[in-house]
């Protein structure tokens, strides 16, 4: 990534003269505005919002661990509600027959589109439906779907009645959606000191489908969620209703055969038809909250990330509008599925407070041909299209054909996000998807973050290939060293932390403030001596050119990135672990070309077991089923030994150089710290076997 860092990509005049933001300089006095005078410039923004009562406050904190218990506060005293700013409010203003989705399905000439209005309608019957199963304000509901338009109407449909929604990738195991319904429903009842509405005895809903195809596959979704249903039972919790969207034909649907589903499953369709149309919304406090988003840490269990009303709602809002520079008119394609953030801001909430119409599409890049992505663009005349370095990666080994045979002339915006890009892949975006025109904005952000928080601006930001470039508005970042020390020089590397909150923040883990305050607002050195906690700990290093740009560098702590998504190394050891013939296990990421990083398993078999290929696909498969497909292992390594410090800790270091293919010792730093530093070449020997 080193190697973009001197070229400078300028925006051109034109799009520049257009733009909300036109020039470095004006992007800097807006930067500082937000800084300076952040009353002023969040007021601006919160009055482009229906508050059904105006907040008085702006926002009250503590970020200083050692003064006491971490707590953000944003637009105090207000009452909102984010569906009502998404649809009455676009209605109100005129927008109810805009195009609010062109929904593209898996197979070729599936459409439908659906305007502001619809939405309207399909979200006011879907929160009736809800609330007719005795959801209440306050409630959390377990969503399962495949990105079909009930995906985001479930979504809107939480956030009218002030339902929490926990949105669950559809590419999760039972286990997976299992562990994640659990913990909402045990953990409600402690998590909403400041809502204060849940009831030890809410109903638990999960809105789910049939199934799915994904190219050419087949997915039954109905039979994971069986599984999750009974794991749920078998742990003493029933879940009361599992309303279903068909999705398949009739004629392949599971639905047929499972006839004798408890009673608790029903037909979304059928009880949608019969519910009216219009729904009273709820009006939320600005700090109530409004979705949780499970995410993979360095250790232990995924954790809730839980996002409240105004805050998210004024960030996807405003960052969706300035980092794509949205314009009324405007067609918006992001790739992601709406179980990731990328999907909750940058489809359900951010273009839809803006009122923009976008592509929400169910399908993958390569089917039924590699170009799919592209006659999308041409076929709707997108205009900003989003997406991850993994996908540009793969797309880009079939050549610039797929992409030529195309028109692209519409795409004004093109934007990265998930994983650091390339310059490769980046230059490959730029020239042949965007004809050398288009700015490109790599995003840098997290689930934790709620939107963009170093990114480009397409008008005014000079880029350089690999960059995230500088802060959004009201984003404040430091670099520490690695003692914890905030270095001022501009150019350096470190951790990247974040020094005051802004609206988009998580609040807090769902049911667990303290491990909030653990995860993010203390950072440990080598030695676990405690080194900072006064500032928000992102868990990813990052280099601050001469210029000011920042470039990450990726994550610092125990998670993995595979193709954009995040996965805990702890997570993955913990079920081999648990394999009959494995002692031991230790996974690292390595460089993967199309993936950005691969997983990588280190395997202590017991005594006597023999390496064999059985074991090997055993290992991949009880990961594959029990977290999800994008979590299998890639290579398993039969090790002979760990490398541990005297005290028991893996010296991850030296088992992420081996897996890179670093295959001297004297590469592989300091090993005289070891327990037993002849490992080290037992462990590169064996590592021929390794697949
Ligand atoms: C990584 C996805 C480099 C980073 C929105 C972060 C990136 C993690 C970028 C969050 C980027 C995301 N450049 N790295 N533009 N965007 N990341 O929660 O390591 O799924 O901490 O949110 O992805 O992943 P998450």
């Amino acid at each position: 990534m080193e190697n973009g860092q001197d070229e400078i990509y300028k925006p051109s005049a034109e799009f520049s003269s257009n733009a909300h933001v036109k020039s470095l300089d004006d992007y800097k006095k807006l930067y500082a505005r937000s800084i300076e005078h952040p009353q002023a410039f969040w007021s601006e923004i919160s009055s482009e919002f229906h508050w059904q009562k105006e907040w008085d406050t702006l926002s009250k904190y503590n970020y200083d661990l050692s003064r006491g218990s971490i707590s953000i506060e944003w637009f105090i005293g207000g009452e909102t509600n984010v569906c009502y700013n998404a649809l009455d409010r676009q209605i109100e203003m005129g927008h109810g027959s805009r195009t609010a989705f062109h929904w593209v399905g898996n197979d070729e000439g599936e459409t439908k589109d659906y305007t502001f209005s619809d939405m309207f309608n399909m979200v006011c019957q879907m929160a009736n439906v809800l609330k007719d199963c005795g959801v209440k304000k306050g409630d959390p509901v377990a969503i399962y779907l495949p990105m079909v338009i009930q995906l985001p109407v479930a979504m809107l449909a939480c956030a009218r009645i002030g339902a929490i929604h926990s949105v669950i990738f559809g590419g999760f195991s039972s286990e997976s959606l299992a562990g994640r319904i659990l913990d909402s429903k045990c953990k409600a009842s402690c998590v909403l000191g400041t809502a204060g509405m849940w009831q030890p005895d809410a109903v638990q809903v999960i809105v789910t489908a049939d199934g799915v195809m994904r190219g050419p596959k087949m997915i039954k979704l109905i039979e994971i969620v069986r599984e999750a249903f009974d794991m749920c039972k078998s742990d003493g919790h029933q879940l009361d209703h599992v309303l279903i969207s068909q999705r398949l034909p009739e004629d392949q649907s599971p639905l047929g055969e499972l006839k004798n589903l408890p009673h608790q499953y029903k037909l979304l369709k059928d009880l949608c038809d019969k519910a009216s149309n219009t729904c009273p919304v709820e009006w939320m406090k600005s700090e109530d909250p409004l979705f949780m988003l499970y995410t993979s840490g360095s250790t232990g269990k995924p954790k809730g990330v839980l996002h409240t009303t105004a805050g998210y709602m004024i960030w996807s809002y405003t960052t969706f509008k300035y980092t794509f520079d949205y314009r009324p008119g405007d067609i918006f394609f992001c790739t992601a599925d709406c179980g990731w953030i990328t999907g909750h801001s940058y489809i359900t909430y951010g273009p839809m407070l803006n009122g923009a119409t976008q592509v929400l599409f169910e399908g993958i890049p390569t089917h039924p041909t590699n170009s799919r992505f592209w006659e999308i663009c041409e076929q709707y005349k997108v205009t900003q299209f989003y997406t991850a370095p993994t996908a540009i990666r793969a797309l880009m080994r079939f050549g610039d054909e797929p992409v030529q045979r195309c028109n692209l002339s519409s795409l004004k915006v093109l934007g990265s996000v998930g994983e650091p890009i390339n310059s490769e892949a980046w230059k490959w975006y730029h020239t042949v998807v965007g004809s050398s025109k288009c700015p490109i904005v790599d995003t840098w952000w997290q689930t934790e973050t709620g939107g963009h928080m170093i990114t480009p601006l397409p008008g005014a930001t000079p880029l350089k290939p690999g960059s995230a470039t500088f802060p959004m508005f009201g984003v404040v970042p430091a670099v520490l060293d690695a003692e914890g020390r905030e270095i001022t020089e501009t150019e350096c590397e470190g951790y990247l932390a974040i020094k005051q909150p802004w609206p988009g923040q998580m609040r807090t883990v769902f049911g667990d403030h303290e491990r909030f305050e653990k995860t993010y607002f203390e950072l440990y050195d080598a030695e676990n001596n405690l080194i900072c906690n006064h500032f928000y700990i992102t868990g990813d290093g990052c280099r601050r050119d001469k210029d000011g740009y920042y470039w990450l560098t990726g994550r610092v702590d125990d998670v993995i990135n595979v193709s954009g998504h995040r996965i805990g190394t702890a997570e993955v050891e913990s079920k081999l672990d648990e394999h009959v013939d494995c002692t031991e296990a230790a996974v690292v990421g390595y460089p993967h070309p199309v993936k950005g990083e691969g997983i990588y398993a280190y395997v202590i078999l017991k005594e006597g077991v023999e390496p064999c290929d059985r074991i090997r696909q055993e290992l991949k498969n009880k990961v594959r089923k029990e977290i999800g497909a994008f979590a299998q292992p890639d290579i398993i390594h039969w090790a002979p030994g760990l490398p541990k410090t005297r005290s028991g800790k893996i010296m991850r270091r030296i088992l992420r150089k081996i897996a890179a293919g670093q295959t001297m010792v004297d590469d592989l730093g300091d090993v005289s710290t070891l327990a037993d530093p002849s490992v080290v070449e037992s462990l590169i020997a064996s590592k021929a076997d390794a697949a």
